[in-house]
């Protein structure tokens, strides 16, 4: 199922700015440069940003361009010297057990996107996987992530999605489209 969101989230005149975080392998970032965007992409694991640029073919000239930024990092301590318009995350944010890493977290976003941009996740739902890769993971509807990222965002609209695994498990997820005040 493919669900749109209502609200338009890329609105400016210049040049949008898109962060991914914990990137991995992503085609969504072929897919950012292919509209224009300039992306800053970010993974703890410089294998997996080496991995990323050997799948983008022609877009890993936008590095060159400099319409690409890769960073190595670790999400909760992330601290950029531009702000984006844009924070997408998809299966990143469940990794994160403990409070006090989710609330880093929340404050490396809100110091990253720019007022009235916006946050995109993509984490498990509360009946979604209870590990991956052998790793614990937390689960969440839209009242525990507005909860995580209140006050510096504010929920827009959310939804629930079954994501069906290349190796053909379901993995129930929460969507999340997050406005910086
Ligand atoms: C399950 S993969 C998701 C990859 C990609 N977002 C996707 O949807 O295909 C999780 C990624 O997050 C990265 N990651 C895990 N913890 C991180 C952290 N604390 N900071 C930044 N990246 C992290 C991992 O290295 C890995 O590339």
């Amino acid at each position: 199922m493919v669900r749109r969101v209502t609200a338009p989230i890329l609105s400016s005149t210049r040049t949008p700015r898109v962060l991914v975080v914990g990137v991995g392998a992503s085609p969504l970032v072929a897919e950012l440069l292919r509209f224009g965007h300039h992306v800053v992409a970010v993974d703890i694991a410089s294998a997996a940003l080496e991995a990323l640029v050997g799948v983008l073919g022609k877009w890993a000239a936008a590095l060159a361009d400099g319409q690409l930024e890769l960073v190595v990092a670790d999400v909760r301590s992330l601290r950029l010297d531009q702000s984006v318009d844009v924070w997408h995350d998809r299966a990143v944010f469940h990794f994160l057990i403990e409070p006090a890493d989710r609330a880093a977290y929340a404050e490396a976003a809100a110091a990253a996107v720019t007022s009235g941009g916006h946050l995109v996740m993509a984490t498990f739902a509360p009946d979604g996987p209870t590990s991956c890769s052998g790793l614990a993971v937390t689960r969440h509807d839209a009242g525990s992530l507005g909860a995580t990222f209140a006050p510096h965002f504010e929920l827009v609209e959310s939804f629930e999605v079954d994501h069906v695994t290349p190796w053909g498990s379901t993995q129930r997820f929460t969507h999340a489209l997050f406005r910086r005040a």
